[in-house]
């Protein structure tokens, strides 16, 4: 049966190799699986979708970059979902012990597992410095502070959000804890339930926005900019940036999707549950771009403002819209929500292997990690505010600290942890076991043809180019 009983989660008494007597937790599992798919879209609906992909079609001059982005969702990004939740399922361990089991204990490719720890933990500790930038627009919105500022008043606003040292650290703490707060309850009491809370309010709170942002004059605007095809604007650089955040927006290649894929039983539909995510993310990523775009045009903003479009235009915007209170408040809330959904997955991946891997209870594994993680994150909230990690680190390595690590994470790990999927998937996993798993459950099997074939040439070939592009070859 699909649900789980009480009973199967509660710790009980093993006895190790060696004889002693520990307490070893049985891994947690989703109670359904709407709650699975929740909790999935979560991790993949985040600032991803909210934040960077408006401003990055909005950089890259809007509908032909859409249209390329889709297609990469669809031939990339899909079947590299399916692969990680296949991974995950079959072997029912989170990123390092899944290849452990499926590639052998000596074996490479453990290092796929690795990279998604690793990465994981990268990139919530500077996650949560953006998360934390929208946590306090929430505040300064609920507060009243961003009524009537007008230009002159949002800018300094921003300035202080973003170079305030003590602002930073406070805002990174209090996102950190509530994301600590949530893991700590582990997998179906803790990721699943608060998934399904904040999912079905983000996506109330979007269409609210959705509504209100048709009835304003930039509305006809904005759906040319983002459905029309303007290939005049669109570069060799903005179809790779299109295929790498297709990686990012999927939460690809940090072990995320392995590791819920984990606590899934045997017989749900990894097709369908891969569709159905990707679907989520992609609209909400549309609807984001459909609230904020004729916000922009409505008040004669540039749409290629880069990433203060959502904390500099917008709150421009809004400080002079009638209802503008209401609106940034529901704004930088849902900003809020769909970044911790998110964070919880990352978290989740670092805290699970010590779980899995070295026996560790779920409440040492994410106290630690995340105290660990946030310390870490520390250099970043200090990026925009002292020169050590901003100018000073910037003169050496080219960029700050915070926008080093969004590099390294964004250029190589994603990308990396991707093409390794999708080679063992495709090149080196027992095939029977492949087979069966992908069947199982599935009622589209025709598509398992198409899926080898995408994950054997089209999703290696198409990392190597991000690849070429990051060393500047392309
Ligand atoms: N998908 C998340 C977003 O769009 C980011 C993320 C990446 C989360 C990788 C987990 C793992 O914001």
């Amino acid at each position: 049966m699909w649900y789980l009983g009480g009973s199967v989660f509660r710790a009980r008494k093993t006895h190790t190799s060696t004889g002693e007597v520990g307490v070893l937790e049985q891994r947690g599992h989703w109670g359904s699986r709407i709650g699975f798919v929740l909790a999935a879209a979560g991790s993949a609906i985040g600032l991803g979708n909210i934040w960077k992909f408006p401003y990055i079609t909005g950089v890259n001059g809007g509908g032909a970059f859409v249209m390329i982005y889709l297609v990469c969702i669809a031939l990339v990004g899909l079947p590299v979902m399916a692969a990680e939740i296949l991974l995950g399922r079959s072997s029912q361990s989170s990123p390092v012990g899944a290849m452990k089991k499926l590639a052998g204990p000596r074996s490479a490719w453990v290092s796929i597992g690795w990279l998604g720890v690793a990465g994981s933990f990268i990139l919530l500790s500077y996650y949560s410095i953006v998360a934390g930038w929208a946590l306090n627009y929430a505040w300064l919105s609920l507060t009243g502070r961003l009524v009537g500022l007008g230009p002159e008043g949002v800018e300094p606003l921003f300035g202080e959000v973003f170079s305030s040292s003590a602002t930073n650290l406070v805002s990174h703490a209090v996102f950190m804890a509530l994301t600590v707060a949530v893991v700590l309850g582990g997998v179906s009491k803790g990721v699943e339930r608060w998934a399904r809370i904040l999912m079905p309010t983000l996506m109330a709170m979007l269409v609210a926005l959705l509504i209100n942002s048709f009835t304003l004059d930039g509305f006809p605007q904005a759906l040319s900019f983002v459905f029309g095809i303007h290939t005049e604007s669109l570069t060799a650089g903005g179809v790779l940036e299109a295929l790498g955040h297709s990686f990012f927006t999927l939460s690809l290649g940090m072990g995320a999707m392995i590791t819920y894929g984990s606590y899934l039983r045997k017989d749900d539909d990894i097709v369908a549950a891969s569709i159905t995510i990707s679907l989520l993310d992609t609209l909400v990523a549309l609807t984001a771009s459909m609230v904020l775009f004729p916000i922009i045009f409505s008040y004669g903003m540039q749409p290629s403002a880069g990433p203060g479009l959502v904390f500099i235009s917008i709150p421009i915007a809004l400080s002079q819209m009638t209802g503008g209170m209401l609106l940034s408040i529901l704004f930088f809330l849902l900003l809020v929500f769909a970044a911790l959904t998110s964070s919880i997955s990352m978290l989740e991946v670092v805290a699970a292997y010590f779980i899995d891997e070295r026996q560790w209870t779920r409440n040492r594994a994410t106290l630690v990690t995340g105290g660990v993680i946030a310390l870490v994150g520390i250099p970043s909230a200090l990026s925009g505010s002292t020169a050590l990690f901003g100018a000073d680190f910037a003169a050496i390595f080219g960029k700050n600290w915070f926008d080093t690590l969004d590099y390294l994470v964004s250029n190589w790990v994603l990308p990396l942890g991707g093409l390794g999927v999708a080679v063992f998937t495709a090149w080196r996993m027992d095939e029977a076991l492949r087979h069966d798993h992908f069947l199982s459950g599935c009622r589209m099997r025709f598509f398992y043809k198409s899926w080898l074939w995408l994950l054997k040439f089209l999703v290696p070939v198409a990392i190597v180019f991000v690849f070429l592009h990051a060393i500047g070859v392309i």
